[in-house]
């Protein structure tokens, strides 16, 4: 049986400065999010596609075969708007949670984290991570440098994440929202066990203008 993805699509991309909803901003001919969309349509262990839009725009998100739910005032809220609809005739058992910024996902690595989360037992969520390329200091309170990190212990974390649903529903109600910038944070702040997949170096997210023109390149080099 499928897994449900949802796909946060809800922000406003103030960064980005486009004067619109960064998901509808145009990537290579298309909105970026239907980048995403694409990319979970043709993953195999997928096989329904929500999106968290933002409140009201619901009819310009027009990708055949999505299923689009009103997002809410923070990606975490958007997320618990979405999971709500995934379950409301049933616990599908995962959900698979990506952000609509990264356009460049790969259906392999959909599937793999999906597959990787069902054949461990012991994990609550697996989730795209890639090793961290910068050195990485922690500053004091008045801006000069405590300390530098070592970095072979840290990753730099991404979607797509996986969730075993009772686990990220449990998070959601016990967390602080407006705080959180990815779920697993939530599941990890109740005790959860987040195992990381390692992604590839291609999964940017277009946060700035400049990431933008830089997913536009990568399209283009893997046509
Ligand atoms: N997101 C969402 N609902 C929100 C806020 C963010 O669904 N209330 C989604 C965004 O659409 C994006 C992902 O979460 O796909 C990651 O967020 P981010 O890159 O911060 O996007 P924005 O919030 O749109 O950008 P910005 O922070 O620059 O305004
Ligand atoms: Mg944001």
């Amino acid at each position: 049986m499928g897994v449900p993805a949802l796909i946060v699509a809800a922000g406003s991309g103030q960064r980005l400065g486009a004067g619109g909803p960064k998901a509808l901003v145009e990537l290579s001919g298309r909105p970026l999010y239907a980048w995403s969309v694409d990319a979970f349509r043709r993953a195999t262990r997928i096989d329904r596609i929500f999106v968290a839009v933002p409140p009201g725009q619901a009819g310009q998100f027009e990708e055949p075969g999505i299923i689009t739910v009103e997002g809410g005032e923070t990606r975490s809220h958007s997320v618990a708007n979405g999971l709500a609809a995934i379950t409301a005739d049933g616990d599908p058992g995962m959900v698979v949670v990506h952000d609509a910024a990264r356009p460049l996902v790969s259906p392999a690595l959909i599937d793999a984290a999906v597959i990787g989360l069902d054949s461990d037992p012991e994990l609550h969520a697996l989730i795209a991570a890639a090793p961290m390329t910068d050195t990485v200091k922690r500053l004091g309170e008045d801006g000069i440098v405590v300390e530098t990190l070592d970095r072979s212990e840290l990753v730099s974390v991404q979607t797509p994440q996986v969730f075993r649903i009772p686990n990220l529903q449990a998070a959601i109600a016990a967390g602080d929202l407006s705080a959180a910038t990815d779920d697993a944070s939530l599941v990890e702040a109740v005790g959860g066990s987040v195992g990381v997949i390692e992604s590839p170096s291609g999964n940017i997210k277009v946060t700035v203008p400049a990431d933008l023109e830089l997913a536009a390149l990568l399209l283009e080099r893997s046509r």
